[in-house]
């Protein structure tokens, strides 16, 4: 009876899924999945030792002064299939430096593991996309030789198609593996990059699902309009796109016209560009992990007890009690596939850009649309906080 209510409800809200998407992508780009994601910070030392500590990422790989890297210094941060890389300036100018001064702390680039970089290059610069690096090959020497290559997204952000089949060093030429690193929190069990969410600006939406779709090869999953995704203030529209083997999924959202000022316009003003807003890591233990990162420190957005209190009634059961959802600030979702728990932190920098999303998933493919309404009205809390609603 749920699974009726909540079809009922998802298509009085006008979310559409696409149940073929998978199939209809197209494949002269196989992706494997993502090969890392790397961060462009003011002090790439200290966000290591922020992601080591409450997040538990363990340090893998550093470049730097002392592997005579002169101008950045780069520390790589694995848990499970989640490798991210943060990269720090070490001089007033340069790419980075410039990146921070603009954007703050930021997602420079979205990587994916292929076994061919050349045709990936190949297939998406002649469709279209903008060469950042063609394809090259990385000498590491007795480690093997990591071949790359780059194109433009949204913003100044990056997608690299990286070949590892001929390497085998700690991540690439030009770091060392870390050491006897020290010892990452302990209890945190976050698998791999669920999706990765970019905000455009107004009226670009379609522009980059179109770029998906036709450089890429990806197709579309799901759209959710500013019907479904609005409050009394602010509203935004969504399109999810993803590829062939399912494994990509790329939420692109711009704001929509509402009474007050949408959070993805807010972000857009304190980013200075489109980008990455956030990435949702995917876990089979979200109550652990929530407890584990609770305790550590990181800061989510809360839900008033109301969302809780009529939760059952919409999501019928989720496999954790409802009680425990509200003690963690876990919200629930149903569709007609299953259901999922999610949670959202708070921006992770200073400026209210970026944040990061846990979900578990139980046999829905979905992003949590139910649990929109509820959210925005939490972000719009903090927004006014902020003093940008
Ligand atoms: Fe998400």
């Amino acid at each position: 009876m749920t699974e009726t209510i909540s079809r009922a409800a998802a298509n009085q809200a006008g979310a559409r899924i696409n149940a073929n998407a998978y199939a209809e992508a197209q494949d002269f780009l196989p992706l494997k999945g993502i090969d890392h994601v790397e961060f462009w910070v003011g002090n790439a030392r200290q966000a290591s030792a922020y992601y080591r500590a409450l997040w538990g990422f363990t340090p893998v790989a550093f470049s730097g002064l002392e592997t005579k890297v002169r101008d950045r210094a780069s520390y790589v941060m694995r848990q499970n299939d989640i490798t991210f890389v943060f990269s720090a300036p070490l001089t007033p100018d340069g790419e980075i430096a410039e990146h921070v001064r603009a954007h703050g702390d930021g997602v420079h680039n979205i990587a994916f593991l292929v076994d061919d970089v050349e045709s990936a290059w190949r297939e998406t610069t002649t469709r279209g996309a903008v060469s950042a690096l063609a394809p090259r090959e990385f000498d590491g020497g007795e480690d093997g030789t990591l071949r790359r290559s780059s194109v433009r997204t949204y913003g100044e952000t990056l997608h690299s198609f990286v070949d590892r089949s001929d390497y085998h060093g700690a991540f690439a030429p030009g770091y060392r593996k870390v050491k006897n690193p020290a010892r990452a929190a302990q209890g945190l069990s976050l698998l791999e990059v669920d999706h990765c969410v970019g905000n455009v600006e107004l009226g670009e939406m379609d522009t980059f699902v179109d770029f998906y779709r036709d450089v890429f090869g990806f197709s579309q999953l799901i759209h959710y309009d500013d019907k479904v995704i609005h409050t009394d203030y602010s509203a935004l529209m969504s399109k999810v796109m993803t590829n062939g083997n399912g494994r990509i999924k790329f939420p692109i959202n711009e704001p929509a016209t509402g009474r007050k000022k949408s959070q993805i316009q807010e972000y857009l003003d304190w980013y200075h560009a489109p980008g990455c807003q956030h990435i949702a890591l995917r876990t089979e233990d979200i109550v652990a992990t929530v407890r584990q990162l609770r305790e550590n420190g990181v800061e989510f957005l809360g839900l008033p007890h109301e969302y809780y209190a009529t939760l059952a009634d919409r999501v019928g059961d989720v496999g954790v009690p409802i009680d425990t959802l509200e003690e963690l600030g876990i919200e629930a979702d149903r569709d007609e596939e299953g259901y999922l728990l999610q949670i959202f932190t708070r921006p992770i920098q200073d400026r209210p850009t970026f944040f990061f999303e846990i979900i578990e998933r139980h046999g829905s493919r979905g992003f949590g649309v139910g649990n929109f309404k509820a959210l925005f009205e939490a972000i719009e809390r903090e927004q006014d906080k902020r003093g940008n609603l």
